[in-house]
């Protein structure tokens, strides 16, 4: 895989690392003896300069605005895909056939129901509790409720607990959900489809018949495939570090939740709402944009702006699409959807954000029709991570059975004191 050498210069010497080609995208140096040739680090933080691993599931192309999961481009995914299909794909390598894409179903489905016990669990939490952190206090204690699938080594109970994973984790946002609201839990309905029967068991009530609305349905399916997967993100690379060690897929999940949750990540589309609904009109546009734009203001547009995509997100642009169907089908009138339209026009026109490349990202228009549809923004970073537990289940199994796989464990420069004598408290 060696194509060729890069030379590096340090102390008088010259050393040799090989560069490695993927099959698109960058080359990378493979520097993983450079501690032991020369003792030295590389100094990277935010890791902007570093791939973590070698993986086959998920390629972007910032400069491009590329998004492919498996080779297939994000928006005929989300056009002409499920979001089964997508996470068959995600996990397996390749599009099922019919049969595949069946048999992927049912197994879900089958897995849907949580422990009974976990009822009980739930009723810890504190009403007003953000679901958030419902969500990743309740994943974490999934390894506690499913003991038969925390064997790493073994293939069929890694395969169980990923599949116990992605089917569980509607029901257990659901009843987050439900749980904040004071409303019954809603049992999952295995006759739906993933969408459906999330939808139903957040919005469903005992005393009335819910009927899943297919534009919602639709659209809900198409907002899971979005946000299935996105290469070495923070979450994503946190799934990854904890499974290093060793730890349970349970425990790692909620590891990724817990860092997605942050305004930076996953939290940006809950910020980003409240965002909106603190501008409250068109014309206070102008004195947020000065804010953005203030170097001295630690205020950001949030829902602009992407570490890797430098022309535009292509996950944006399925779901501004997304945004508008659904917000015509439900007849919505909010002055946010006017402040959301007017703020994007004016940011992509200004040279700020034009110069430094700041363009909507997926975040942007999500909690839009999450909020038209009626989720509380609360609710949005929970949904971020239903969908994204694909992603974390995918990229955990890649690294498990990756041979070069070894404990994440990063080394730092050091610039706190040296070594010093300690003084008793009275002679201090
Ligand atoms: N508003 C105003 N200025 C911004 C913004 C923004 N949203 N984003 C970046 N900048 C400026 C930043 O101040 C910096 O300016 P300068 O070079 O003069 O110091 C420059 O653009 C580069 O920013 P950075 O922080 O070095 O870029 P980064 O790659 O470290 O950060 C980001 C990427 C997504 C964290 C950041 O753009 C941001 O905070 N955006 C708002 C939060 C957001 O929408 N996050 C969702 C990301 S998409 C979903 C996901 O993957 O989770």
């Amino acid at each position: 895989m060696a194509d060729s050498s890069a030379k590096l210069e340090i102390g008088g010497n010259t050393h040799d690392y090989a560069v490695k080609d993927g099959s698109v995208g960058p080359q990378v140096i493979d520097i993983r003896k450079l501690y032991a040739d020369t003792g030295a680090f590389t100094y990277d933080p935010g890791f902007t300069s570093t791939a973590s691993c070698e993986s086959g599931i998920t390629y972007i192309d910032g400069d491009k605005g590329v998004l492919l999961h498996r080779g297939y481009p994000i928006d005929q995914l989300a056009e002409q895909s499920s979001f089964m299909e997508v996470a068959y794909l995600l996990l397996r390598g390749e599009l099922p056939g019919k049969d595949e894409l069946a048999e992927f179903k049912t197994t879900i489905t089958r897995h849907t129901m949580v422990h009974e016990q976990l009822t009980t669990f739930f009723r810890g939490f504190r009403r007003d509790a953000h679901p958030m952190a419902i969500l990743v206090g309740v994943v974490g204690a999934l390894s506690a409720f499913y003991h038969d699938s925390t064997d790493i080594s073994s293939p069929e109970q890694r395969r169980i607990a990923s599949h116990r994973l992605i089917a569980k984790i509607p029901t257990i946002a659901a009843m987050a959900y439900k749980y904040s609201v004071g409303q019954p839990f809603v049992y999952p309905d295995n006759n739906l489809s993933y969408a459906g029967n999330f939808l139903k068991m957040t919005f469903a009530v005992p005393a009335e018949e819910y009927v899943v609305d297919p534009v919602i349905e639709d659209a809900m399916d198409k907002i899971f495939i979005l946000h299935a997967d996105h290469e070495q993100n923070a979450s994503t690379s946190t799934v990854r570090l904890a499974g290093s060690s060793g730890a349970n897929p349970f425990a790692c999940v909620a590891a990724g939740i817990a860092c997605l949750w942050g305004p930076a990540h996953g939290g940006a589309n809950e910020a980003c709402l409240n965002m909106l609904r603190e501008i409250g009109t068109v014309d206070r546009i102008p004195e947020f944009i000065a804010r953005a734009k203030n170097k001295d203001d630690p205020f950001r547009l949030m829902g602009f702006g992407h570490r890797v995509y430098k022309n535009y997100d292509p996950r944006a642009t399925v779901m501004q699409k997304v945004a508008k169907d659904v917000l015509e089908k439900m007849g919505v009138s909010d002055p946010i959807f006017d402040v959301a339209k007017e703020l994007e026009h004016i940011a992509l026109n200004d040279p700020y954000f034009v110069e430094k490349k700041l363009y909507p990202n997926v975040d942007f228009y999500s909690g839009i029709i999450l909020s038209a549809i009626g989720f509380p923004t609360t609710m949005f970073t929970v949904l971020f991570a239903l969908a994204r537990t694909v992603g974390w289940v995918a990229q955990w199994n890649e690294m498990i059975t990756d041979p070069a796989q070894k404990i994440g464990r990063p080394r730092q420069l050091y610039t706190g004191p040296t070594q010093r004598d300690y003084t008793p408290v009275e002679k201090r």
